[in-house]
């Protein structure tokens, strides 16, 4: 559908340009700042990532447990102007080579968004170029349109249905269209890649050079420590949460994990068998939930007579081995045809990054469905809003944090 949407677009910007035969493809360069990477990069219409550069600020926010929003800005005042500049050289163009600019509206970070946001409109305006602001999770949901071959046979076909799961999202969602979303699950608390990281750290895992989340997999994937069935045994599993209903919630398989190493005294009084067996049990149950609610969307899907044929899962903790196997399990268990395909893009384009922006701007762009230069940042944007077709309840606006929450109007 989007292919087609921005083939039509196009032959109207050819149509409408009059030099047929001149024309080359349109070109945009694009920033992404909504909570801790910066990121800036160059992508074509026919689907050429020129570029795509991301400052990671991991580093500067260990130390607080979590993105302090002050350390965020001034890395993104930082380390922006870089990464554009990077982002051009390393496509090989100017601004002059520039058919337009995008940059992520929201929802994320306030200090942060207006970073990346500022400099879009200043560079847009300048260079006479026009702008378009994109919701931050429809680019996540578009990305794998992108990094798919339109003629693979794993080439989504709208509707599908998409995880994103990473530090800061935790949903699941019913794409219909470009810009029809339907939330079905998020979380009540934690994102599932916080809780990853938070139990990893109580187990006492090393970052290593892929972060905790990947940490935590890797260890409960090793061999068999001694005394490994007596602490299977021992330790028991977490309940899980949320049964029956389509949401999430993280911090349960956390706490458990918590209270254990409290009544242990502390993650130096565990043997290696007891965080091997901690490790896994918090790992199953956790990705037990996510399993869960495919199964009912896809239940539900089902009995609206809508047919899901893919399932997209992006975000951070998409890696995880464990949790592709379960997922590719549960759509063969639900349809054993194998009707329904699971999919994967690329890590470094499931994780926050500016060529998503740039792609989900493109139809917008080539539409002439351009924003103005004083357009305002939404830090709350609910993705069902997108398809302007009903107001959004307050208390289900998306945030960035991964949960729910209400914002008083005034704050819009
Ligand atoms: O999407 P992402 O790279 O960044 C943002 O959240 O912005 O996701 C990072 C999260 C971290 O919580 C990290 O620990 C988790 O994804 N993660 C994993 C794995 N790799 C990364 N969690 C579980 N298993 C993994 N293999
Ligand atoms: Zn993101």
């Amino acid at each position: 559908m989007l292919r087609a949407a921005l083939g039509r677009a196009a032959t109207r910007k050819l149509l409408k340009s009059g030099r047929c035969f001149a024309l080359r493809d349109f070109t945009v360069l694009a920033i992404e700042t909504s909570a801790d990477d910066t990121c800036a990069a160059v992508v074509t219409s026919d689907r050429q990532i020129l570029s795509n550069v991301v400052v990671k600020q991991h580093v500067v926010h260990e130390e607080y447990g979590g993105i302090y929003p002050m350390a965020a800005i001034d890395q993104h005042q930082r380390n922006l102007p870089g990464a554009v500049q990077r982002a051009l050289s390393d496509a090989r163009l100017t601004m002059a080579d520039i058919d337009g600019v995008a940059f992520t509206r929201g929802p994320g970070m306030g200090g942060p968004l207006s970073v990346g946001s500022n400099a879009a409109k200043t560079l847009a305006a300048a260079n006479s170029k026009p702008l378009v602001g994109v919701h931050h999770m429809q680019a996540h949901a578009l990305t794998p349109l992108l990094t798919t071959p339109p003629d693979s046979p794993l080439y989504p076909t709208f509707p599908f249905l998409t995880f994103l799961l990473s530090g800061g999202h935790s949903l699941l969602l019913l794409c219909s269209s470009p810009t029809h979303f339907r939330v079905l699950a998020t979380t009540v608390d934690k994102s599932l890649g916080g809780a990853f990281d938070h139990v990893a750290r109580r187990l006492g895992l090393r970052w290593g050079t892929h972060g905790p989340g990947a940490e935590l997999e890797k260890f409960a994937a090793s061999p068999l420590p001694p005394g490994a069935e007596a602490a299977v045994a021992e330790v028991g599993k977490p309940k899980i949460p949320m049964k029956g209903q389509l949401a999430f919630s993280f911090t349960a398989p956390y706490s458990f994990v918590e209270l254990y190493v409290e009544r242990a005294g502390g993650e130096d009084n565990l043997t290696e068998a007891e965080r091997w067996a901690l490790a896994r049990a918090f790992q199953g149950a956790a990705v037990q939930q996510v399993e869960d609610k495919l199964l009912m969307a896809l239940q539900q899907c089902k009995s609206e007579g809508i047919e899901v044929r893919n399932v997209v899962a992006s975000g951070g903790v998409a890696s995880n081995g464990y949790l592709r196997q379960r997922l590719e399990a549960c759509a063969k268990a639900f349809d054993p045809s194998g009707a329904i395909s699971t999919l994967y893009p690329p890590p470094e384009l499931c994780t926050d990054n500016a060529v998503m922006i740039a792609w989900a701007a493109l139809s917008r762009f080539l539409d002439g469905d351009t924003d103005a230069y004083s357009i305002d940042l939404r830090r709350t944007w609910h993705i069902e809003e997108l398809s302007g077709e009903k107001p959004v309840d307050e208390k289900y606006w998306y945030h960035k944090s991964g949960q729910p929450q209400s914002v008083p109007k005034a704050e819009l």
